[in-house]
């Protein structure tokens, strides 16, 4: 760790960034942290447009906090209106299609493509502080139906198209959603991804949902049901592009996007409009150093956060030129996204280490088919990277001359807290490196006391920011109690650290029940409950193993009813089980049958031996609350029934 290479920032990228050294950095760092109201006002003011002021900057009553208190101000208006009078002509999306279509959309199309869905949506009985579910593929009418809820007031949730029916159909509940966006299917590997189908199966069950509005994207078959779904754009036809955008409150609720959490029950993370904009703006300068000329690509899909934040919200607020790219980077080869990076004169690329690693094993050869001279920024995000895929994607994405930005942050926090701004701050591979200006992160024991340098604990963040999660969905105790009990009234990240002698931070992953598979969040638990809606399954316990590609997998230890069962049959069965439950990206690894789980003596499962198993292959941890040794060296002993 500490003895790895360090980075310092190439003099010729610092001269022309926004924060060109480590002591301008620094500067803005004491700024904000000795007057962070002055600061916030002040990032408020230069990187947004309001209707009306703030009567004071933030109030804080933990673990509720509210930013620009009776500000008043539009998402859709600071991503489009704003800057119709200086880019009006600008490309915002370029986008492709897997098959290879192609479109670009300039500032002022984007901004009359959306004005015209806001009329649909308000025609359908849309009104401010209702709940849409966007569950689209990645084209540029999911952006259009995001922005165009924002504009009237409508929250969205964007479900990810790789989520399964019943991912959806809980999603739409909890929220009790009145409309659904989605699209006939969208391309992923040159198949159809048959979102219709799915919404159906799904809205079955939802009778909050008067309106499903279906874009046609592949023009393939779908049912539509008569009063209640109707195509885009049949309902675009004579409605005019004029669309005031709202005036909202700060607070106004703009998304709520579900992410897992440690029990079986996905948390509607709620982000609000003035503090979320004002940040995600100032961070696309401050990490990604955007000018006006940048062609910036982030490869997320925008059922992240990372797609929310970084291919929609920040950028279009920032003015930028983004690209949008619908299907997998394979199809039909391996060298996809350096042919677009070629193509496109991509400047800036965002992308997850679990497509790094992918892209590794593919060889150099693809990469060097293409003209990647046009890059100059290279970021990372969504796991920890490690130092050997760090050095390739320097080495032979970025040809020695782009800084990489490990960017740290969670659906939670909206925005990126821990990245080097790559002008000032000296890289280290696999660091996030340090947070950015009003962000007190801390690295602290069980007590909430900061331990030593180099020490591993708890990472935490002292004081609220703009882009903070504001509650959960319909469960403020949960709210209190995952991210504010731990240590009271500060924010809990679920995240361990250290810091190194440099102040670095070193993130090391969850301490609670939640693995991270290429990037994406998934309990374990709710991987548990999946398996155990089976009829064949009695008892469940998942724990993530070390994945040389995805970060972690799914590794799923099972009890069975009584029965004669095939267990090479019944592990397929069960994968396909688990990916028809949750989503494709969910699908288990590894099912192994066991004769019984290693229980404490209360009865509660050792995941943490199960982890340890599956890592190590065998337990040398502490076993004294095990109920039953035995259950566990047969346990570590057991091959994958593969
Ligand atoms: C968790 C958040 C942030 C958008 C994508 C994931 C892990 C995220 C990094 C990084 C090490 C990282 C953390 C975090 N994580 N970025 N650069 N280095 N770990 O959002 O699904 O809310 O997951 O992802 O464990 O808590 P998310």
């Amino acid at each position: 760790m500490s003895g790895s290479n360090t980075y310092p920032p190439a003099p010729e990228f610092s001269a022309k960034a926004h924060v060109g050294s480590l002591d301008a950095y620094l500067e803005l760092c004491q700024q904000a942290a000795a007057h962070p109201e002055e600061f916030w006002a002040g990032q408020a003011e230069r990187e947004i447009e309001w209707f009306e002021k703030w009567s004071h900057v933030f109030e804080w009553r933990p673990p509720f906090v509210k930013w620009f208190v009776e500000a008043k101000l539009n998402a859709s208006h600071n991503c489009l209106d704003r800057h119709l009078g200086k880019r009006g002509s600008k490309a915002a999306i370029i986008f492709e299609g897997e098959p290879g279509d192609k479109r670009t959309l300039t500032y002022a199309e984007l901004h009359s493509e959306v004005c015209r869905f806001a009329n649909v949506l308000k025609g359908r009985g849309l009104k401010p502080g209702d709940r849409a579910i966007v569950y689209m593929p990645m084209v540029p009418e999911a952006v259009v139906a995001m922005l165009a809820c924002a504009r009237i007031g409508v929250t969205h949730s964007v479900v990810f198209g790789g989520f399964s029916a019943e991912a959806l159909k809980a999603r739409i509940q909890d929220l009790d959603a009145h409309a659904v966006i989605t699209a006939d299917a969208g391309w992923r590997r040159g198949k159809e991804v048959r979102l219709k189908d799915a919404v159906d199966e799904a809205v079955a069950e939802c009778p909050s949902v008067s309106s499903v509005i279906v874009h046609k994207r592949t023009g393939s078959a779908v049912s539509m049901k008569e009063g209640r779904d109707h195509w885009w754009h049949e309902l675009e036809e004579g409605v005019t592009a004029e669309c005031p955008a709202e005036r909202l409150d700060a607070e106004h609720p703009l998304f709520v996007l579900y992410t897992s959490g440690t029990t079986g029950k996905p948390k509607g993370i709620l982000h609000t409009t003035g503090g979320y904009m004002t940040y995600v703006t100032s961070t696309m300068k401050w990490v990604f150093d955007l000018k006006e000329d940048d062609v910036f690509w982030c490869s997320a899909d925008i059922g992240w956060v990372t797609g929310h934040s970084y291919i929609v919200y920040g950028p279009l607020s920032a003015g930028a030129t983004c690209i949008m790219y619908e299907g997998a980077p394979d199809h039909p080869q391996w060298d996809r996204w350096w042919e677009i990076i070629a193509r496109y004169k991509a400047t800036i690329f965002y992308t997850s280490p679990t497509a790094i690693r992918a892209l590794i094993k593919q060889g150099e050869a693809w990469p060097a088919k293409h003209d990647l001279s046009s890059l100059r920024l290279l970021g990372s995000v969504g796991e920890p990277i490690n130092p050997a895929a760090w050095e390739w994607y320097y080495r032979v994405i970025g040809k020695e001359r782009c800084p990489i930005v490990d960017t740290w942050w969670q659906t939670e926090t909206g925005g990126i807290l821990i990245a080097p701004m790559p002008g000032a701050v000296a890289l280290k591979p696999g660091s996030g490196t340090l947070p950015m200006p009003g962000i007190l992160a801390e690295v602290v024991d069980f007590d909430g006391k900061p331990v030593a340098r180099g020490a591993e604990g708890f990472l935490i963040i002292k004081r609220p920011w703009p882009s903070m999660i504001r509650t959960i969905w319909g469960d403020p105790e949960r709210f209190e109690q995952q991210y504010f009990s731990r240590i009271p009234g500060i924010y809990f990240t679920g995240d361990a650290a250290r810091q190194d002698e440099d102040g670095y931070f070193w993130i090391l992953g969850r301490v609670d029940d939640v693995m991270n598979v290429s990037g994406h969040r998934l309990s374990t638990m709710e991987v548990e409950s999946a398996l155990v809606r089976h009829p064949a399954v009695a008892e469940a316990a998942v724990v993530g193993k070390p994945h040389e590609i995805t970060g972690q997998a799914v590794c799923c230890f099972v009890t069975l009813k009584q029965g004669d069962w095939n267990h090479h049959e019944l592990a397929q069965e069960l994968r396909k089980w688990v990916a028809h439950e949750i989503g494709a990206f969910a699908r288990p690894d590894e099912i192994r049958f066991a004769d019984a789980l290693p229980k404490t003596r209360s009865g509660k499962i050792m995941r943490r031996l199960l982890r340890e198993i599956v890592t190590t292959h065998s337990v040398e941890g502490d076993v004294t609350t095990l109920e039953d040794l035995g259950v566990v060296t047969k346990l570590a002993s057991q091959h994958d029934e593969e």
